[in-house]
């Protein structure tokens, strides 16, 4: 479609203008189908960069080409709490380019020369957009920037934008597959067995380890009255040990998971014997490998109850998906948790990278850490 000629432009698309949307979502359905679910909508991009957004309007920009999009970057402002305090942040993510201008085509308009001595900001795409976002967050007031890169992105951003990766190997995907799954390649009838096995392991956790506790789906309100009534009750807006931690109040739990435009969220009263102790939220989606997976997005409550118990309770509520093929959850990676883990039969399949970066000279933290960093604070479900 590019070649070295062809010469791209910038559209900041921030005021989320019903034009640009389109053009955004067909680019996605057409290009990178399943990465949303079940398909890209411009109510998507109006939802988490739109007013709604408890923490303010987001960023939007596109690279453009024969007035097709063919490449994204978007700002998601985040509310964080930084040792105690609530400081403006912004997840960086919807990095996408087009196949055909990943190493071809430049940019019409020249970054400015003394930022980009190489040339990098007119060639790539995924550079040039990521840096015309954060400058527009910059000036906007927004000062800690977080992502959670796959493999494509997260070298560009370490290597050519200056963000730092804080987070490899302390956060993990723990994952329980079932039996149901249609395994292939050379090694399907061991992958098979090996998930019957760890479907026996759960059935087993779950019979011997139940010990009084139940969940049960309730509406969103039964948040607020659980937060106003429960003694004891952790909300990692007190977190003293890490430097971040997302802001989550009410307003944000009620525009990320109930306002969402395409997912509909499960809220799970978790209770031991009929003693309401915490909150999961889950969603079941396919993912683009086709897979129907139940995301683990977020939980909350009586503080080691919840913790301790989290395997066991994702186990009870996997009982209600018996078509779902795999579960997921981002937690911390602890040994003493991994046990846990693996007794419910869960699988830590891989780590998550976080990165990070600091808009704001003097605000830079020495060694920046998050804590409690779940699916729910980014996009991914
Ligand atoms: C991740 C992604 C956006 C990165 O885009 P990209 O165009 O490859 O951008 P990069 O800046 O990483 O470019 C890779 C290399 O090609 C070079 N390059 C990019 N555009 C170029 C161009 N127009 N001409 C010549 N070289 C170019 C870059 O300089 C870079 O080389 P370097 O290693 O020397 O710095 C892209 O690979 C993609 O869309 N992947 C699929 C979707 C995806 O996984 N997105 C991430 C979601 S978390």
């Amino acid at each position: 479609m590019a070649d070295d000629d062809f010469a791209w432009t910038v559209k900041a698309c921030d005021d989320l203008n019903a034009f640009d949307l389109k053009l955004v979502s067909e680019f996605f359905n057409e290009h990178f189908p399943g990465v949303f679910y079940p398909k890209c909508f411009p109510e998507i991009f109006t939802w988490k960069l739109g007013d709604g957004n408890p923490a303010g309007r987001g960023f939007l920009t596109v690279a453009m080409y024969k007035n097709q999009v063919v490449g994204t970057t978007s700002g998601t402002r985040r509310e964080l709490i930084f040792r105690g305090e609530r400081v403006p942040g912004m997840e960086i993510g919807d990095t996408f380019t087009h196949p055909d201008f990943r190493r071809s085509g430049h940019c019409a308009t020249p970054y400015q020369q003394d930022a980009d001595p190489d040339g990098y900001f007119s060639k790539s795409i995924f550079g040039r957009l990521v840096m015309e976002t954060l400058d527009r967050a910059r000036k906007a007031g927004v000062v800690h920037v977080y992502g959670t890169p796959n493999e494509n992105s997260r070298p560009p951003y370490i290597k050519r934008l200056g963000f730092q990766e804080i987070g490899s190997g302390k956060i993990q995907t723990w994952s329980s597959i079932s039996p149901k799954t249609a395994f292939q390649g050379r090694f399907a009838s061991l992958l098979s067995l090996f998930s019957k096995g760890a479907k026996l392991l759960q059935a087993l956790g779950v019979m011997f380890g139940k010990n009084g506790y139940s969940i049960k789906i309730v509406p969103f309100e039964a948040i607020e009255e659980l937060m106003a009534n429960m003694v004891e009750f952790e909300f990692p807006d007190q977190n003293p040990k890490a430097d971040f931690v997302l802001s989550r109040g009410l307003n944000f739990l009620r525009d990320r998971y109930q306002n969402h435009p395409t997912y509909s969220y499960y809220f799970y009263l978790v209770a031991r014997r009929e003693k309401p102790i915490g909150i999961v939220i889950a969603n079941s989606l396919t993912r683009s490998s086709g897979r129907r997976t139940l995301v683990i997005s977020d939980w909350f409550g009586e503080r080691v109850n919840m913790r301790k118990q989290l395997p066991l309770v994702i186990a009870l509520i996997l009982r209600n998906f018996p078509n779902v093929e795999i579960a997921s959850v981002w937690s911390e990676n602890e040994w003493t948790k991994a046990m846990t883990w693996y007794r419910f039969g869960f699988i830590g399949r891989k780590n998550v990278s976080l990165i990070y970066k600091c808009l704001s000279q003097g605000h830079n933290p020495t060694s920046p850490s998050f804590s409690k960093f779940r699916f729910g604070w980014s996009d991914n479900g």
